[in-house]
């Protein structure tokens, strides 16, 4: 494994700060009851309001001029804690915050909103991006006059020529993508938007900030679904956007006033979460390259898509973007696509250990069929141009045992 210390001006290590991070342990005691005591982790702060010593205070901290909590939907210490950590995590250099919402699409929502997205303007977003992120910027962008252009962004070229032809606000991207694992060249895209004056949002939530790092390759907005590997058991609903100026004071500003703030509970667990982060994804990729490269010698296979393997088709890009290959698998099942869908129904219904859920990330590993989940809302020739056959399986690998795993897909191919 790459090592995580990646930039002059980062201290520890990334294993390090997914540990500690954003965890601002006092110094001073804190009594109550007559005992003091010292919380080693963020307690869930469930108040609603937080007071203060006198109302000059209170009227400073709400002023802006003194730092201070005051209303949980403005911000709350456990949701802080989290984010300071997200923040380290994704901008070890500084300059950037980030921001924790109820959940990815609302995240989502903050970071296009942030970026200014008026009447006349335009986006350049990735054909392959999750249908709920389309759907937003087609039907809730699109009723302000926002113009949504879907293109390939895994070519660079392509990109290049539709941000000089069309002038975007900004490009939407998302790599690694959902379900064929393509991986876009963040770097190479973002000197493109950067000079065309255009905002890049990268949604990272395939790849979190162990496998990629979009603002130090040169992106202004990073978005997670946070439901994903950032919290990682399957438990809570969360997102998170991470920007530096000037999009980190419109952030602030449309979480308080749209108010889709993370509540305390989801932030603890989010942030509990994030503190194995490296260890849960260093045995997702594992066990993902292993599955990958055994599932591609299955004769009831016709293809598996890991941009780890030889054939994948952004395998070099993938080596310079990402520190590892990560932990999303998907495969066609070697069967005629008039009787895909069947094939494929009664091989996840054959599973008998990894579990058939539309979510990713998690600990467990999770099996589903795009055509029918993710790609669902798609017309069947769009779904056919983005290569989502009938025949696709994908699968977010946990942390079991691979052999169980392998074991678990070789029993169900046989009831196809
Ligand atoms: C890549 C990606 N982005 C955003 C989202 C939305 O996240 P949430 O479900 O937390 O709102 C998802 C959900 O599956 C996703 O896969």
């Amino acid at each position: 494994m790459t090592d995580h210390l990646r930039t002059g001006e980062q201290k520890r290590r990334f294993e390090t700060e997914a540990v500690h991070a954003g965890e601002g342990r006092s110094t001073t005691d804190a009594v109550a009851n007559g005992k003091s005591y010292y919380p080693i982790s963020t307690p869930i702060y469930a108040s609603t309001t937080f007071s203060h010593p006198d109302i000059e205070t209170t009227d400073r901290v709400l002023g802006g001029e003194q730092p201070g909590f005051s209303y949980a939907r403005y911000d709350n210490p456990s949701v802080v804690a989290f984010e300071q950590a997200i923040a380290v995590l994704e901008n070890p250099a500084g300059g950037a915050r980030a921001f924790a919402f109820a959940s990815g699409m609302a995240a989502m929502h903050a970071a296009l909103a942030a970026a200014e997205l008026g009447p006349d303007t335009t986006v350049l977003a990735a054909e392959q991006l999750y249908g709920s992120t389309a759907t937003l910027l087609v039907q809730i962008f699109g009723m302000n006059g926002v113009e949504t252009r879907f293109i390939d962004c895994y070519d660079t070229g392509v990109v290049g020529k539709k941000i000089r032809d069309l002038k975007p606000r900004a490009v939407v991207i998302e790599s690694i993508s959902n379900p064929l694992l393509r991986v876009a060249d963040v770097g190479r895209i973002a000197e493109i938007t950067r000079s065309a004056g255009a905002a890049l949002i990268v949604d990272s939530t395939f790849a979190t900030p162990y496998l990629q790092r979009p603002l130090d390759l040169g992106a202004d907005i990073v978005v997670h679904s946070a439901t994903k590997y950032l919290a990682g058991h399957g438990d809570i609903t969360a997102g998170v956007v991470v920007a530096g100026p000037p999009y980190d004071a419109a952030l602030e500003q449309i979480r308080k006033l749209v108010g889709g703030t993370l509540g305390p509970f989801e932030a603890w667990l989010a942030h509990r979460g994030l503190k194995t982060l490296p260890l849960r994804m260093n045995r997702q990729c594992e066990n993902a390259r292993e599955i990958a490269s055994r599932l591609s010698e299955h004769p009831k296979i016709a293809r598996v898509n890991h941009p780890s393997l030889a054939d994948h088709p952004d395998r070099e890009v993938a080596g310079y973007v990402l520190q590892d290959t990560g932990g999303l698998v998907s495969f066609e099942l070697d069967v005629e696509e008039a009787n895909a869908r069947q094939a494929a129904f009664r091989f996840l219904n054959a599973l008998e250990l990894c579990v058939r859920a539309p979510s990713l990330g998690d600990v467990y590993t999770l099996a589903i069929h795009p055509a029918t989940s993710s790609h669902r809302e798609l017309s069947p020739g769009r779904r056919g141009r983005l290569g989502v056959r009938e025949s696709l399986i994908r699968l977010s690998v946990g942390i079991e045992h691979p052999e169980d795993v392998v074991g678990d897909i070789e029993q169900a191919l046989e009831a196809i």
